[in-house]
């Protein structure tokens, strides 16, 4: 092999090797490169959406509107007398013996649940009974819950 023969094969190793080097960056950039636009635009909507996540209240508006509307019950209630309360959330089973409720005045039926102590039935008020619900279904406290029993026991002596 002459020095110029060696040169030439050379110089087309070089070539092909320039060659090569092109088709492999041409590959790299085409098929493994940099994403697309729109792969990056879904990946930042994505990365948004993440963080939206992430930031999203942990209590919601409802949550807080349901929360006032429960709070505003209860201050509507502390602003009332016992009878006033009655009248609200007590009345329309007491009054009318509905689903079998003693009746307010009704001083007999009183007197038999009376038997079983004032606190047993300021309970019973709170936890609900038979046909009644917790409370009689309202937001009342315990001491209010108390107050309406009270007024109940002293209107029906
Ligand atoms: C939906 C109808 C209803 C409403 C509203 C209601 N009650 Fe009653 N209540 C009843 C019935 C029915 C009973 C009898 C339950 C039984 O003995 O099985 C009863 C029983 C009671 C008793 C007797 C519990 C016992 O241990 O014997 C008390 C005290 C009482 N109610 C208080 C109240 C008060 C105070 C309110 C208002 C905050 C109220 N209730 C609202 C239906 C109602």
């Amino acid at each position: 092999m002459s020095d110029t023969q060696h040169d030439t094969f050379s110089n087309r190793n070089i070539t092909v090797l320039g060659i090569l080097l092109l088709i492999a960056v041409f590959i790299g950039e085409v098929l493994i490169g940099p994403h697309s636009d729109e792969e990056v635009v879904v990946e930042v909507a994505d990365t948004m959406e993440d963080i939206a996540m992430r930031i999203k209240p942990v209590v919601s508006i409802e949550d807080i509107r349901k929360n006032m509307s429960v709070a505003s019950a209860a201050a509507d209630a502390a602003d009332k007398s016992p009878d006033q309360l009655y009248q609200s959330a007590c009345l329309a089973c007491h009054t009318t013996g509905a689903a079998g409720a003693p009746k307010i005045g009704d001083a007999g039926a009183w007197d038999q649940r009376l038997a079983k102590g004032l606190d047993a039935l300021v309970t019973s008020a709170i936890n609900g009974i038979g046909a009644m619900p917790p409370r009689g279904g309202s937001q009342f406290n315990d001491d209010q819950i108390k107050a309406v029993v009270e007024y109940i026991l002293d209107e029906s002596r």
